[in-house]
């Protein structure tokens, strides 16, 4: 949109002031480098979808079992969606597609699974895991009877330290799947773990959806009883959740979202979603992921240039998990040098992380978002030079041209 377009369009004359603090987060995006690993920039296409009227239409209930009348439209949209969303995902007997977020499909699929006051087994925060995996501050750790595991002295999952949890614990669902966890889960290794005590096994793929869509990692649907994700994250979507769920629970799995979990489905968001799963179903998109890894694994080597320890010495993903450990700084320190200088990144606590979670030892770092901007290895080094310097105590201000020549070299979608 121009800015003379901007400036006549209906919100911003009816309301400037909350116009203008979206134009300003859109000034935000484009003159900033987003390097959060759970954030991305969907297509224009995605956001008319989600700004469009039917954002005033209730539809509680299932596509053909509604609640209230006028559903017709609302029905195809979300059909559509979720034939999408089995289209990207094969192997998936169902998919719902109306979750409004990654934590209510976590906390919907686990109390289908479990239910109330039943016990589940999570990663940790602190290894890598999701606040909604069993954390004590989060709903699924206070309904649930929640034991976490953790990660070796690499960082890496220790499945002989799950199994055992398992069998002490004895959980109805074991979760695999992370937030900072950038090497390839073994998900058959889950599963027959899961079996063997007869548990459900939950995937949550929020951060890999798209690397898994795309066939660039391996997938647990097939493996997994039920897989969670978001639709904002790799998956390049709006801000949302989906769940994918085997017959044997999918009726649990639907009656737990509605009416257990929420009322009216956001038919704008799960429109949305229809456009992102089909955008993500074109060619482009797997070359798009596999550039998100290589860009990934080639800022991983340039840090490690930098001479920077990461988690695991490297990655599979599009996570890069700087341990900040042997430097003067911290993750909340870089995080603002970060910022001062234009790039979007967020601390971390790295395994084994003496620092409370608001200052952390750990830098993480994704390149979906930079990689959707049109990034290759000159701009990716580019970063890893910023970052570097950030970490030795040069001065952010030393670094701003730079980075917004890499801004305008390369514009939001
Ligand atoms: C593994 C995992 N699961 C769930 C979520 C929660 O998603 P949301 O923020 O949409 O609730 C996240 C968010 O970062 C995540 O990383």
């Amino acid at each position: 949109m121009s800015h003379d377009e901007a400036s006549s369009s209906p919100l911003h004359r009816q309301d400037p002031e909350v116009a203008g603090w979206l134009q300003r987060e859109d000034r935000r995006q484009r003159t900033t480098l987003t390097l959060i690993a759970s954030e991305n920039h969907c297509s224009a296409a995605v956001r008319e979808a989600c700004g469009s009227r039917i954002t005033d239409k209730y539809a509680e209930g299932y596509p053909g079992r509604r609640y209230y009348a006028g559903c017709e439209i609302a029905d195809g949209i979300e059909d559509l969606a979720r034939q999408r969303a089995l289209q990207l995902f094969a192997g998936a007997d169902t998919a719902n597609v109306q979750p409004h977020s990654g934590t209510s499909a976590n906390l919907e699929a686990l109390l289908a699974l479990a239910g109330p006051n039943g016990r589940i087994v999570g990663m940790s925060l602190k290894a890598g895991g999701h606040l909604s995996h069993g954390h004590h501050k989060s709903h699924t750790g206070v309904v649930f009877d929640a034991k976490q595991y953790g990660v070796d002295d690499r960082g890496l999952i220790d499945l002989d330290e799950v199994r055992d949890l398992v069998r002490e614990h004895r959980p109805q669902v074991l979760i695999a799947g992370g937030s900072s966890y950038c090497r390839i889960i073994d998900y058959a290794a889950f599963g027959e773990i899961a079996r063997e005590f007869e548990a459900y096994l939950l995937c949550d793929i929020a951060h890999p959806a798209g690397l898994i869509a795309a066939g660039v990692l391996p997938s647990p649907v097939g493996v997994a009883d039920v897989v969670t994700m978001t639709t904002h994250k790799t998956l390049r979507g709006p801000r949302g959740g989906l769940i994918l769920a085997q017959e044997r629970v999918v009726k649990d799995i639907n009656s737990s979202v509605f009416p257990g979990g929420q009322g009216g489905p956001l038919v704008q968001q799960i429109a949305g979603k229809a456009v992102a799963f089909g955008e993500a179903l074109q060619p482009g998109f797997k070359a798009y992921q596999q550039q998100v890894v290589d860009n990934a694994r080639w800022l991983a080597e340039c840090l490690v240039g930098h001479d920077l320890d990461l988690v695991t010495g490297g990655t599979d993903n599009h996570i890069v998990l700087v341990d900040l450990r042997k430097t003067e700084m911290t993750g909340a320190v870089i995080e603002e040098r970060a910022l001062a200088a234009g790039l979007a990144v967020n601390k971390n606590a790295v395994p084994g992380d003496p620092r409370p979670p608001m200052v952390t030892s750990g830098l993480r770092l994704g390149t979906p978002a930079i990689t959707t901007r049109g990034f290759d290895r000159d701009a990716i080094k580019a970063v890893a030079d910023v970052i570097g310097g950030l970490v030795r105590g040069e001065d952010p201000e030393k670094f701003k041209t730079r980075v917004q020549e890499l801004c305008e070299a390369h514009p939001l979608p």
